[in-house]
């Protein structure tokens, strides 16, 4: 261990091993250094809970703003979430999230989810075996986000494409592969065409989508921040509803004594979606800068200093979760920090995720696909750090 320029213990940490399994790593961090400078991503790392809930909370100190923007903004250029403040940062989210509260998703989106769902259930109730990755989960979370978007017309394949697209490129994981700007900047020309032709179908007669919401708020966004904010939309919006459906089904299929349990009282589909975020988080981190000193985990910080809050670790924190690496859908303990810390920059789309996913889509699977199991023949892989999830889960069910 070495010092870093300010002062805090350096950590070299390998992207493979973390990509292959993080949480190994996130103990020891945790353990020896809770905040940590990680030389390869060039940032801090952050990893207790207890910290994890004040960079996310304490936004005056860690701030939204970075002085030097990540290699998304080629792509995406600038979303809410590099804004702090009532002006700047919440005036942009209270036109995105009216239609994913509570209220919203009950009267118009829950339904629409539940037809989407039993949709593509009808369709592979008959084969007996499927991979839940491609024929269930993914088409499902873009058929949801298209819905809510108010994307008419554009088929679950196309927003899975431009979704890849825009994350490859701007997540900056592969830039040694020749053709990611190009299909970065094809998918966003995709999403800003889609934009613009759901615009001018609800601009003055409005409907209870996304675009909506924006294009008919008294104060519209630019347009420019109109395409920017519906790619970010894409961008967390698409994978991590169908992540934390595939832990969730992992975890109690692993697990039947727990699934048991849920089947007998329904009211527990809620704790496994909520456990599911917990065990395994769909987004592992987020990222602030900080704007002036102060002290955190015992390490003094200074303006400038970019820090990475590492939720994936906090869920895990042994000073707050019993046994934190089990999956346990009866577990106590405070609320994970999946969704971020509760700041202002907490998840948008939690509302409907936890609709989408715990409340309609992971009950209409156990009971369409009578006796589902894993298939005893083939791995279940995992992988990543930065998002995280199953890459593929093949599965068979009593056809
Ligand atoms: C299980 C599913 C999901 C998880 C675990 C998740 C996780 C997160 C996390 C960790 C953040 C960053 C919080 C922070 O910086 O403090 C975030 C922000 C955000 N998420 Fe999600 N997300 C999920 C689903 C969705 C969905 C379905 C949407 C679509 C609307 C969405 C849209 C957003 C947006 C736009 C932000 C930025 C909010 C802001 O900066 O104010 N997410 N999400």
């Amino acid at each position: 261990m070495t010092a870093s320029p300010t002062a805090t213990p350096t950590v070299d940490l390998d992207p493979m091993v973390l990509f292959a399994d993080p949480y190994p790593l996130y103990a020891q961090l945790r353990r020896d250094t809770p905040v940590a400078y990680v030389p390869a991503m060039g940032r801090l790392l952050v990893t207790r809970y207890e910290d994890v809930v004040t960079v996310s909370r304490d936004w005056e100190t860690f701030s939204a703003r970075e002085d030097t923007p990540g290699p998304e903004h080629k792509i995406i250029g600038e979303t809410l979430m590099s804004f702090d403040g009532e002006e700047d940062h919440l005036r942009l989210r209270r036109m995105m999230d009216a239609p994913l509260k509570p209220r919203a998703l009950r009267e118009h989106w829950e339904p629409v989810f539940r037809a989407n769902a039993a949709a593509l259930l009808d369709d592979l109730a008959g084969r007996g075996e499927a991979d839940l990755f491609a024929d269930f989960a993914t088409p499902l979370a873009a058929m949801n986000l298209a819905s809510f978007l108010g994307f008419e017309g554009v088929s679950a394949q196309q927003l899975i494409d431009w979704c890849k697209g825009i994350i490859d490129a701007g997540g900056g994981y592969m830039l040694d592969d020749a053709g990611i700007w190009e299909r970065g900047f094809a998918a966003r020309d995709g999403v800003i065409a889609a934009t613009d032709a759901a615009a001018d179908r609800v601009r003055g007669n409005p409907d209870p989508s996304m675009i909506s919401s924006i294009i008919n708020s008294p104060e519209p966004m630019t347009p420019q921040q109109l395409y920017s904010n519906i790619m970010i939309t894409i961008g967390g919006g698409l994978n991590e509803p169908r992540d934390v459906l595939l832990t969730a089904a992992y975890g109690l299929l692993t697990n039947p004594d727990q699934l048991a349990a849920v089947r007998a009282e329904p009211s527990l589909w809620k704790k496994t979606f909520e456990e599911a975020c917990r065990w395994v988080s769909p987004i592992g981190m987020f990222i602030r800068q900080v704007a002036r000193p102060v002290e955190l985990g015992g390490v003094r910080l200074q303006p400038g200093d970019k820090i990475t809050g590492v939720v994936a670790s906090a869920n895990r924190d042994e000073r707050v979760y019993a046994d934190p690496d089990v999956f346990d859908i009866h577990r106590k303990g405070p609320s994970h920090v999946a969704f971020g810390g509760g700041g202002p920059h907490f998840c948008i789309g939690a509302w409907a995720a936890r609709a989408s996913i715990g409340t309609i889509a992971l009950p209409a699977l156990f009971d369409r696909l009578p006796n589902l199991r894993l298939d005893p023949e083939r791995e279940v892989p995992w992988g990543g750090f930065v998002f995280r999830g199953p890459l593929a889960m093949p599965v068979r069910w009593d056809a």
